[in-house]
């Protein structure tokens, strides 16, 4: 795992926005695994400022979300295929019709979460994973004690997290309760993994992602046993580090 402190999110986006750059100059075709919240968003502002301004282009890239909230309406502005398209694909030059999202609406949502696994094997799995970190340790939203080998599947989300997320929805009774989420074992599969994290919010996940034991009760501390994670934070979420 390699572990750069910098100055900040900007810097964060810009480090970030490389190693995607290299990657797309290299392989046009290759997937995105892509995270939504707050964490990426500086990744995703500097993508479509060098899609504009140096003709970065991502027409035969693939993209994967992370995750879906179970239970609001196709097309609500906080489910993540909109937060996605918002944010980032509808701002490059990305085919829609090529990125993915598990339906949260499904009316079979085991049958959707064996679709979505299927999916990402059959594009060659994800070349590059976006993640965050949850405040408890989450990645996607495998909540603590999640098993380290899991796959999509469908997930109750903890109240911290649920009360974390409030501040995208009106009130805390609007945030969804479920979700589907990609798995720990299928994160695993990514070639490249890159958390971002900052605030000092984060500083407890991060030292138990860099320097706890692996275990379930930190799901990022997987990420320990990937052989190429690179884990860009600030100062404020490094704190806790030895
Ligand atoms: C989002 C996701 C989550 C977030 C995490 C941090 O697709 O999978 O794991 O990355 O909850 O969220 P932010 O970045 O908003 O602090």
């Amino acid at each position: 795992m390699e572990v750069v402190i910098l100055s900040g999110k900007e810097e964060a986006g810009a480090v970030a926005a490389d190693a995607i750059e290299a990657l797309f100059r290299a392989k046009p075709e290759a997937v995105l695994g892509l995270a939504t919240g707050s964490s990426p968003l500086p990744i995703y502002n500097e993508l479509a400022r060098r899609h504009d301004e140096l003709g970065l282009s991502f027409t035969q890239a693939q993209g994967f979300a992370l995750d879906e909230y179970v239970g609001l309406p196709v097309g609500h502005p906080e489910s993540y295929r909109e937060v996605l398209r918002r944010e980032f694909t509808e701002r490059v030059d990305i085919d829609p019709s090529r990125v993915h999202a598990p339906n949260g609406a499904a009316a079979d949502l085991v049958a959707a979460c064996a679709e979505y696994e299927e999916a990402i094997k059959l594009a060659g799995g994800v070349d590059l994973q976006i993640l965050g970190i949850g405040t408890d340790g989450h990645i996607g939203f495998n909540e603590p004690v999640s098993s380290l080998a899991s796959r999509t599947r469908i997930k109750t989300l903890t109240e911290q997290t649920r009360a974390d997320n409030a501040r995208f929805f009106n009130s805390l009774d609007e945030v969804p309760h479920h979700v589907v989420t990609q798995g720990l074992g299928t994160i695993m599969e990514a070639k490249h993994i890159l958390l971002i994290a900052n605030g000092g919010q984060k500083a407890a996940a991060v030292k138990a992602l860099i320097e706890g034991p692996v275990a379930a009760f930190c799901p990022a501390s997987v990420l320990q046993l990937h052989p190429h994670v690179t884990v860009l934070i600030d100062e404020e979420s490094a704190v806790q580090l030895e």
